[in-house]
């Protein structure tokens, strides 16, 4: 009989089972195709069959200048070889004949066989033909932390893909001892994690082109509950938003601050040194002390404009605090450097749901002061 954890597991790795479409990867990744040329990309959450990621940077390797493409799945995957299938690719079937063993594919060159002059799934359901792209099953079972894809993710440049979110803190983490370039998929919520919101503070870390608040439908299997079906696509909203450390140029855009501060409309929190801002369009543009803004703040932030003074939540005495004025440290309540601040912000008596703290750090060019 299967003991908890392995049940927790499994269901673990269903809830991870859902699946980006293409357009929203269009939309994002276009914005970023001056970083690809001849550089290396590494899918390693994908199974080519599967993943619209494997289809983008197939279809558009000469487009973007590609070196490399290489993309990695996993065994678990539950609709392996089942269902959203690419290509009806008879020849890389038989190829992996023996079924759901972890692969990789590595393309290296995509040409043009039709000679259409475009790069379209016709070509690409020939890549596997030549010879200087491969796939072959992988040793172990195509886990992101396992020797062989860290050994890959060595090679790649850039690492582009929608990540299981029940492993987002972990996969962030390898990234960055990887000191890798990515474009990534994770759910908001992973911006309040203590191993995630500091590198935000760090600016290693910080949101993509689309909006925050922007629906993301992914796709689901066939056995989980979606909320409606498009073109035979089974698909569920997620809330969820790309994460990035390349260069864009939304982050140095600057936030036009229109409001004057007054403190009747901006109280301040009865237990911290801020004043509580409930929208991030109505930042004061003439307070130069701490602010409390929603989480969604990180959508707009520019490091030009705003440092990012401390994040607080929950009422539990659990808060963290990063301080960029006390050296960057990240301290939790329970650490030596217990700060006065490590309590939930609260106005004449009410709690306010969770805040990041900010200051404004530049004055000039905000068109306002
Ligand atoms: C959110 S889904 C996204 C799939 C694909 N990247 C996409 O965007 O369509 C995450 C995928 O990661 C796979 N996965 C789960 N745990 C993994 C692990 N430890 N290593 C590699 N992949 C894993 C799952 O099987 C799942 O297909």
């Amino acid at each position: 009989m299967a003991d908890n954890s392995s049940l927790h597991r499994a269901s673990r790795a269903k809830n991870d089972e859902f699946y980006t479409q293409l357009v929203d990867i269009e939309q994002e990744l276009n914005h970023y195709k001056q970083h690809f040329k001849g550089k290396t990309v590494f899918c390693n959450c994908d199974d080519p069959f599967e993943s619209n990621f494997f289809k983008y940077f197939a279809m558009n390797f000469n487009h973007l200048g590609l070196k490399k493409l290489i993309c990695t799945c996993y065994r678990q995957s539950p609709i392996a070889w089942a269902q959203l299938s690419l290509f009806e690719n008879e020849y890389v079937i038989v190829k992996t004949e023996g079924g759901k063993d972890p692969y990789k594919i590595e393309i290296n060159e995509v040409a043009d066989y039709n000679c259409d002059g475009a790069v379209d799934l016709a070509d690409v359901k020939w890549l596997l033909q030549n010879d200087k792209n491969s796939l072959s099953v992988l040793q172990g079972d195509g886990d992101f932390r396992s020797e062989e894809c860290i050994e890959l993710l060595k090679e790649a440049d850039i690492v582009v893909t929608n990540p299981p979110f029940s492993l987002f803190r972990e996969y962030v983490a390898q990234l960055m001892e990887y000191n890798k370039e990515f474009i990534i998929i994770g759910n908001k919520n992973s911006i309040t994690y203590k191993e995630i919101f500091p590198l935000f503070s760090q600016d290693r870390i910080w949101l993509g082109y689309r909006n925050i608040n922007a629906d993301m439908w992914l796709v689901v299997p066939d056995d989980r509950d979606c909320e409606k079906i498009v073109d035979g696509k089974r698909l569920k909203h997620i809330m969820a938003c790309w994460f990035t450390n390349l260069p864009t140029t939304k982050r140095s855009e600057f936030l036009p601050l229109y409001k004057r501060y007054n403190p009747d409309e901006y109280p301040k929190y009865d237990n911290y040194d801020a004043i509580n801002v409930d929208k991030v369009s109505d930042i004061p543009y003439d307070y130069d002390g701490v602010m409390g803004v929603p989480i969604t703040f990180l959508d707009k932030y520019n490091p030009d404009q705003f440092e990012i003074v401390a994040f607080r939540k929950g009422d539990d005495g659990k808060d963290l605090v990063y301080s960029l004025s006390n050296g960057g440290g990240l301290v939790s309540h329970t650490s030596a450097y217990l700060y006065d601040d490590v309590i939930r912000p609260i106005i004449n008596g009410r709690k306010i749901y969770r805040r990041i703290t900010i200051r404004k750090i530049f004055h000039g060019n905000s068109g306002n002061d």
